[in-house]
């Protein structure tokens, strides 16, 4: 993992969010709170326009900015890093780059998944095996995942965070077991990257996806999936484009050829201002130190999980530390109604389904707790 010299505290940190101290931000795991850089970086994108008619020599340019920011923060190397718009997009690369004619034509995941990679894993009409490991809470334990993972298991699929409840399951020993009987794992890191600290190299995963809206602080619209080795790759991308080819300035439509990296899973023109947000977003969270900025993270999660047992609500909080992730979920209220009421209050929370996630970031502070628990307190009296 990487460590930042000269890091920021999270109080420094926090002043380049100038909304914060107004509208305290609990939903990170929806959409990071603005940065007064990535504001000022869409500004500039556009104006850039006004400069430079047809700016592609800047546009690709931040691309592979992008792109090694990218390798940087996940601990890699930027040429196994493709930029895609979505992680569905990345999901169904990996899916569909892989032979499943054989014996070995299982994929493992479980109810922890984020809809669009499990559809992804679903929707394909091959010999595919989808094996589930059932239960929110089941799934946390490598042991409900070991017994699945066999010789007839080709891809395993598993959350570095579950986008549910924020939730984090026993994903290295997930890892270890399937590369014993030499299957191959799919981290979907979407809602852990940016808070929960991590290497995709020590976690030795063979892919992984996330985007950069939610606590990697950018913008929708753009995704890296990070591929170990193209080795593992037996069948080439049919959802190609021009920037899957080995040089796409030849322009030559009769030539599909691809190159020996993550480049061969890219399609057609990228998500330019994604890119810059992106690359926004990396910057800004490479001011703070993952380590501390975690543990951050954690002394605010222990105290608003209190706080709100403290106010009589029930939470969804794994009894064991080492499962929690960077948020707290509140159940039994009606999700959407609580989250209105608080958004009244300019308090910004992410309700899902039965829950109302309530997610930390670096930039959190006490005072949005107690400006949460006190709206909490009002809304329930009324
Ligand atoms: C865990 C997780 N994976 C993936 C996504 C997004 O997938 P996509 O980029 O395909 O919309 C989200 C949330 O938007 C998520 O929480």
């Amino acid at each position: 993992m990487t460590h930042t010299t000269a890091a920021l505290t999270p109080a420094q940190f926090r002043r380049s969010f100038p909304a914060l101290d107004e509208a305290p931000h609990f939903a990170s795991c929806s959409q990071g709170a603005l940065s007064d850089r990535l504001a000022h970086t869409m500004q500039r994108m556009t104006a850039g326009l006004m400069d430079e008619q047809a700016p592609w020599g800047s546009w690709v340019g931040k691309v592979e900015e992008y792109r090694s920011l990218a390798g940087r923060f996940l601990d890699v190397d930027g040429e196994n890093v493709a930029v895609l718009s979505c992680a569905s997009e990345g999901a169904y690369q990996v899916v569909s780059s892989l032979d499943w004619s054989g014996d070995r034509n299982r994929l493992v995941t479980s109810d922890l998944e984020f809809p669009s990679v499990g559809n992804v894993w679903r929707a394909q009409h091959e010999a595919i095996e989808v094996v589930n490991v059932a239960g929110v809470e089941a799934a946390l334990h490598a042991e409900n995942w070991i017994p699945l993972i066999d010789e007839r298991t080709k891809l395993v699929s598993i959350p570095l965070v579950s986008y549910i409840n924020g939730t984090r399951p026993e994903v290295e020993r997930v890892i270890e077991h399937a590369h014993s009987v030499g299957a191959l794992v799919f981290v979907d890191a979407y809602q852990g990257a940016g808070v929960v600290p991590f290497s995709a190299t020590e976690l030795k995963c063979d892919f992984l996806v996330s985007g950069n809206l939610k606590y990697l602080l950018g913008l929708p619209g753009i995704a890296m999936l990070y591929v170990r080795d193209c080795a593992n790759v037996e069948r080439a991308a049919q959802l190609t484009g021009w920037f899957g080819r080995v040089n796409p300035f030849a322009f030559d439509p009769a030539g599909v050829d691809y190159p020996q990296n993550a480049r061969r899973f890219e399609l057609g023109t990228h998500p330019i201002p994604s890119a810059y947000a992106g690359v926004a977003g990396f910057e800004m969270i490479a001011q703070v130190d993952p380590v501390e900025a975690w543990d951050h993270v954690v002394a605010l999660r222990e105290r608003l999980a209190e706080e709100l047992v403290a106010l009589g609500l029930t939470i969804d909080y794994p009894e064991d530390p080492a499962h929690r992730g960077p948020q707290v979920a509140l159940m039994g209220e009606d999700p959407d109604a609580l989250a209105a009421r608080l958004a009244e209050r300019r308090i910004g929370t992410s309700p899902r389904g039965e829950r109302l996630r309530l997610s930390l970031h670096a930039y959190s502070a006490e005072r949005d707790i107690d400006a949460l628990v006190s709206a909490l307190r009002e809304v329930r009296e009324r």
